[in-house]
């Protein structure tokens, strides 16, 4: 087939133009969660910097110092660590999967994990 050189110029800048599309989408879909997700955590997890602020903002409104199954201080943490791993781990639509009604990066998720490997450390 010959084409003329309209038509070869019209085809290249289609093929530019989806190139430039999927390169964009490509770009478009690395959120910062994925990302950051995918950033190991280089330091010693901590309770007080990095565990209690993941606990406070995703568990306490069920596990206040007063419900069934406080989850507000270290002891309490530290006590039920693998239970709490357990939970967190659990695939999406688990019905026993924490937070209930809620959710956690895995990022957060690999923390805690994180926490417990490193020596469950207080501050
Ligand atoms: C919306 C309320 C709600 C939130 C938020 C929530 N939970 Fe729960 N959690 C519950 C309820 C209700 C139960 C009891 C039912 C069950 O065992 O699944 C429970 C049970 C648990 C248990 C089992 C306790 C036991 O003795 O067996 C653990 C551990 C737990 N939650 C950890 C967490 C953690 C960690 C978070 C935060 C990441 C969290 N939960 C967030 C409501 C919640």
């Amino acid at each position: 087939m010959v084409l003329t050189f309209i038509e070869y110029f019209k085809m290249r800048k289609t093929i530019y133009l989806t190139g430039f599309l999927l390169f964009a989408i490509a770009c478009e879909s690395n959120t910062y969660e994925e990302i950051s997700d995918n950033t190991p955590i280089a330091d010693l997890v901590r309770y007080e910097t990095n565990v209690k602020p993941i606990i406070e903002n995703s568990c306490i409104s069920c596990h206040s110092s007063s419900s069934f199954k406080p989850l507000s201080n270290y002891n309490e943490v530290k006590d039920n660590i693998d239970i709490i791993i357990n939970r967190i781990q659990r695939p999406n639509g688990d019905p026993l999967r924490m937070p209930q009604g809620g959710s956690m990066s895995s990022n957060q998720i690999n923390l805690i994990v994180k926490w417990k490997n490193d020596g469950l450390i207080e501050k």
